[in-house]
Parts: structure tokens; C-alpha cells; sequence
């Protein structure tokens, strides 16, 4: 690490909180990670639905957090609740926890349960990554995608929150960090995390997997959600997909770690969960392209589904 480098652990209220004086949400804007930490005010909702649509705040959970933080913000606004929620809900399709965190905030929309959502949600990172910090053995050598750390969940983190249970039990060797393109939210964000939690990393070219699965220097993968189906197929970062085709063909495990607000069960089976198709500048602006921003993994190529309530193993019924 370079002298003048930004390490830090960030608490929850410096991720999203909502502030009555004005009233606004204010996000840690996280486009402008590793680099700057810089803070957005969002005073309105189309404000507010602007930052989760261009990813000042993002991660499933930390996309509810920010929502329910809004719908208190719409409440002291004396803003129509209704169209404040259909707003939000239109601002990103994939992650349920949104449409999960608006529902939460229906009958009460006020700032103390906006907090005590959020603060269950860290609170469930937590419990979870106790249980999946079981499936660590000594010296394991791990690789994750996307960012799915504290930045992602509001606090703590989920597959990150893993990495650092199993790191704090003595368990972890190092950590493999998928750069997570187009927007990197693994170079960028993971590799930030776990920096700040002193837990050894690299970070790889994405398409450098698969040679490293070959090569045998990967013991296991954890990942984040965006949503889970009633049949345990899961939605998440692009690229998701193809690590666990490739973690089958190498004999490797694959677990998802989520919290149950990230289980939709309303949802059969990965077939109905909608993909988000970001803007394609974030490819190229030279040349054609597609951008989509998730993918579905197939229930039958995870080893386990980890929530705060314990490890799931296949068949999964959500
Ligand atoms: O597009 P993003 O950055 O919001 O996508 C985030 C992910 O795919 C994460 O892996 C997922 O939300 C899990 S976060 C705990």
C-alpha cells in the first residue's frame, strides 16, 4: 500500500443515514472509492432514486437501507408516500431487497424504523457470517466477486463478512478479489474492505479464474445475492454464473452468502428474476454493446445458501 492511500473501516451511518435537519439522505458515494470518500446529500426522492440508479450507493442491501431511509425522507417532506415508493422501486430491478425494504417501511415510515432496518441488516450480516465462517477450513484460500462488504450490505458485509469471520477465527490464508468489470467493484471496493480488515488479498483479471482454479489456489468461492428464488437459484453480480460453471468442473464449492431479506420467495426460479441491462457506455461508448449487469446461477452449482438463520444445502425450498 502506498503512503497517502485511504484505509479505513466505515460504520454504518457513514455508508447511509438519514438526517431530519434539512431533511436529507446523505450516501458515501461510492463511485468515487478508493479514492475520495465523499458524501452526496439526496434531499428529494428523484434525488434519491438518481443515486441508487447510477450507483453512488449500491449492493442488495445497502439499496434497501438507502430506500427505507427515503421513505422516511418522503414522509417528513410531506411528499405522496405512494409515488415516492413507486419512484424508488422503478430505480434498480434486480435486488429484491428493495421492493423487500419499501413494503417494511409501508406503515410506519418514519426515521426510527428506517434506522432499526438498517441496523438489522447489520446485525444479520453478522449472524450470518458466524454460520458461514463453519465452512472455512485452516489455510483456506478463498476468491470472491463484486463487492458483497459493508459497503454492499449498509455495515459488515456478507460474503465479505464471511472472509472476515473466518479471518478473525484464524482460518483464512488469503483472498482472491475478481475485479469485477465493467465497474469494478471488486478492485475498487472489496480490495478496499479488505485492506481496511488487514486480511491478505489480490486482486485478479475476472478471466484469470479459471486458471487459478486450475492451477489449484482456490479452496473455495463466497459470493453476495441480489435475490434468491424459492428454488435456491440466485441472482447476482455478471460473471457469477461462469464462476460457478467453472468452480463445478474444478470440484470447487460455491456459497452464496445473503441475508433473508435477500430471499424473494415470491419468485419460483431464476427464470422470473428480472436483469437489470445497464447503459452499455459503461462498456464502450466506441463500439456496439450489452451490458448486463446480473446473471443467474442455477441452484444445483451452489454448495450452500448462508443467511442469518443458518446453512442451507440443496434442494433448496425458500
Ligand atoms: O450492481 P451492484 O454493485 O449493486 O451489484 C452488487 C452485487 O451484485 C453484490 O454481489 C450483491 O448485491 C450482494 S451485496 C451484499
Amino acid at each position: 500500500m502506498g503512503r497517502g492511500h485511504l484505509s479505513l473501516e466505515l460504520e454504518p451511518e457513514q455508508i447511509a443515514r438519514l438526517e431530519e435537519d434539512g431533511p436529507a439522505v446523505v450516501l458515501l458515494d461510492q463511485r468515487r472509492l478508493p479514492e475520495e470518500v465523499v458524501h452526496v446529500e439526496c434531499r428529494t426522492i428523484p434525488e434519491l432514486a438518481e443515486a441508487i440508479r447510477n450507483m453512488t450507493v449500491r449492493g442488495a442491501p445497502a439499496i434497501g437501507v438507502a430506500a427505507a431511509y427515503g421513505m422516511a425522507l418522503a414522509a417528513l417532506r410531506g411528499d405522496d408516500l405512494a409515488e415516492a415508493e413507486r419512484i424508488l422501486f422503478e430505480s434498480r430491478p434486480t435486488a429484491v431487497n428493495l421492493p423487500w425494504a419499501l413494503a417494511q417501511m409501508r406503515d410506519d415510515p418514519t426515521p426510527e424504523r428506517a434506522r432499526a432496518l438498517h441496523e438489522a441488516e447489520v446485525d444479520r450480516c453478522r449472524r450470518m457470517a458466524a454460520h458461514a465462517a463453519e465452512l472455512f477450513a485452516p489455510g483456506t484460500r478463498a476468491l470472491t466477486h463484486c463487492n458483497a462488504g459493508g459497503l454492499a450490505t449498509g455495515g459488515y458485509g456478507s460474503a465479505v463478512g464471511a472472509l472476515r469471520a473466518a479471518a478473525e477465527r484464524g482460518l483464512l490464508e488469503r483472498v482472491l478479489v475478481d475485479e469485477t468489470r465493467p465497474l469494478l467493484q471488486g478492485a475498487r471496493l472489496t480490495a478496499f474492505e479488505l485492506e481496511a480488515a488487514g486480511i491478505p488479498h489480490a486482486v485478479i483479471p475476472d478471466s484469470a479464474a479459471a486458471s487459478m482454479m486450475a492451477r489449484g489456489e482456490v479452496d473455495l468461492i463466497v459470493t453476495g445475492a441480489d435475490r434468491i428464488a424459492a428454488n435456491g437459484d440466485t441472482a447476482n453480480k455478471i460473471g457469477t454464473y461462469s464462476l460457478a460453471v467453472l468452480a463445478a468442473h474444478h470440484g470447487i464449492p460455491l456459497y452464496v452468502v445473503a441475508p433473508t431479506s435477500t430471499v424473494d420467495p415470491a419468485t419460483p426460479d431464476g427464470a422470473a428474476i428480472p436483469i437489470e441491462e445497464r447503459d452499455p457506455a459503461e462498456v464502450t461508448s466506441r463500439f456496439p454493446a450489452r451490458n448486463p449487469a446480473f446473471d443467474v446461477t442455477p441452484a444445483a452449482l451452489i454448495a450452500a445458501i448462508v443467511t442469518e438463520e443458518g446453512v442451507h444445502r440443496p434442494p433448496y425450498a425458500f
